[in-house]
């Protein structure tokens, strides 16, 4: 017993402490000349579709649920945001070439058909990131009419 609580104090004391380090919370100004929405005039249903189900992590809109703030949690929350930006970022859509273009409107249809995207952890406790089948088949559409008539 006399153990047990020597571990339960020092787990406390650690998770305290680890709450000092801090994760960078700051989202980049975004600019409406590269941002997507912008740039391909994206229809309101649509546009409120991907900022409810991707933005969190392929934006620099990012919104903090509270467990973020809450270490180690948001370490895993910090790094989710960070690669999920480093492969694509809908602030800075008209930074990215056509091929690259392309190839992640291929790969978000596949995603969100294979249901990969959003990640399955994070829809349980998004409402809006839940997609009924029918906003997923509005989704791929759009991406897929992008593709077909090459306007990206
Ligand atoms: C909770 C965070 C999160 C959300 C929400 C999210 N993604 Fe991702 N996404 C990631 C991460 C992390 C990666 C990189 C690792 C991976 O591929 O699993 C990624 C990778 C991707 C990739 C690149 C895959 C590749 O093969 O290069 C695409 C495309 C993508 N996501 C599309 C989407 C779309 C579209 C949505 C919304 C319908 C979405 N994601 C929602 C975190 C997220």
């Amino acid at each position: 017993m006399k153990t047990f609580k020597r571990i339960l104090f020092w787990v406390l004391i650690i998770f305290a402490l680890i709450q000092f380090i801090p994760t960078d919370k700051v989202n980049r100004p975004v600019d409406h000349k590269v941002n997507f929405a912008d740039v391909q005039r994206t229809p309101q249903k649509i546009n409120e579709l991907i900022k409810g189900a991707c933005y969190d992590c392929h934006s620099d809109e990012t919104i903090y649920p509270g467990y973020a703030y809450v270490a180690p949690i948001s370490w895993s929350v910090k790094s989710h945001i960070n690669e999920g930006r480093e492969h694509l970022n809908f602030s800075i859509w008209g930074t990215y070439n056509q091929d690259l273009k392309k190839s992640m409107l291929e790969r978000s249809v596949q995603a969100i058909q294979n249901k990969t995207m959003p990640m399955p952890g994070y829809i349980v406790y998004h409402k809006k990131a839940n997609l009924s089948e029918a906003e997923r088949m509005l989704l791929v559409q759009y991406f897929e009419e992008m593709l077909k008539s090459k306007t990206y």
